[in-house]
């Protein structure tokens, strides 16, 4: 076999025969999913189907009860003692989220701080940035989700579309390997929605790898390169956005998209 450097290179997020189970019940059976370096999958499925229960796991929100996931090749969450895994420590495990940005449905921003020290929180406290390069990033990344005139306004005073606008500066300013969004729109009003995702589009164009929880089918078709279709814990159906929302192989994604769109 011929290996190129390009296909040496290990997925960015690599999740292999993932079990997740809540008690008896198996919210994720065996799911493989690998993501490369400036992919953008959208995650689509009806409800219920596992897609926020992966987006946990892969940001060690969750245990797992079988499978692995893997960020640049290195497990996550676990170690290999000989045959077994064993879960990492507190520490580890927040040291290998800290390369996984995500974003969820409600946007949780501190209250007490500016726009501008949401931002910088992180990076100084947890990347050990200076104040004043923690501020440039974060005035650059504010800037580029259309916030530059909000600063020093706190969250209470901002919309919801522009709160979330926030989080997502906030994830970038980690530099995170990849951002997972979890239905990053669905807690907006109608009108606040094209706007988060004109930022996600953007993100998406610039290279950013991204792994994207949504019900806008519209916006996978758009800004996906892939699209992957859950339902009950599976991976049921995956492909390219434009030809797989255009034409989907299985009857069970056509009916899904049929309800939905
Ligand atoms: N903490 C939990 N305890 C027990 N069951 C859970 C837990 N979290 C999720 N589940 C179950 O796992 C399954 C998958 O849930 P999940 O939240 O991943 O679905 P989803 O695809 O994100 O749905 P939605 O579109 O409604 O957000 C569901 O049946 C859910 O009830
Ligand atoms: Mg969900």
């Amino acid at each position: 076999m011929q290996v190129t450097a390009e296909s040496a290179r290990p997925p960015v997020v690599r999740v292999h025969k993932l079990v997740k189970r809540y008690g008896g019940f198996e919210a994720l059976r065996s799911v493989t999913l690998d993501v490369h370096e400036g992919e953008v999958v959208a995650i689509i499925g009806p409800s219920g189907s596992g897609k926020s229960t992966l987006a946990r796991c892969i940001h060690q929100l969750e245990s797992i009860d079988g499978g692995a996931i893997y960020l640049d090749g290195e497990l996550l969450g676990y170690r290999r003692y000989g045959g077994h895994l064993r879960a990492l420590g507190e520490r580890a495990v927040a040291q290998q989220r800290r390369h996984l940005g995500m974003v969820f449905q409600q946007f949780v921003l501190f209250p007490h701080l500016t726009v501008e020290e949401n931002v910088i929180e992180g990076p100084i406290r947890v990347l050990g940035d200076s104040p004043s390069d923690a501020t440039k990033r974060a005035r650059h990344l504010l800037g580029r989700v259309g916030l530059a005139d909000k600063l020093q306004a706190y969250p209470q005073q901002l919309s919801g579309g522009q709160q979330q606008r926030v989080a997502i500066a906030r994830a970038l300013a980690m530099r995170p390997r990849v951002l997972l969004f979890d239905e990053p729109t669905s807690a907006l009003d109608p009108e606040l929605v094209g706007e988060v995702l004109d930022v996600v589009g953007d993100l998406a164009r610039a290279g950013k790898t991204m792994i994207v929880v949504t019900h806008e089918i519209g916006f996978a078709r758009e800004a996906a390169s892939r699209v992957v279709f859950m339902e009950a814990g599976r991976i049921v159906e995956e492909g390219p956005a434009h030809t797989t929302l255009a034409a989907p192989r299985t009857e069970r994604l056509r009916t899904f998209l049929s309800r939905v769109i």
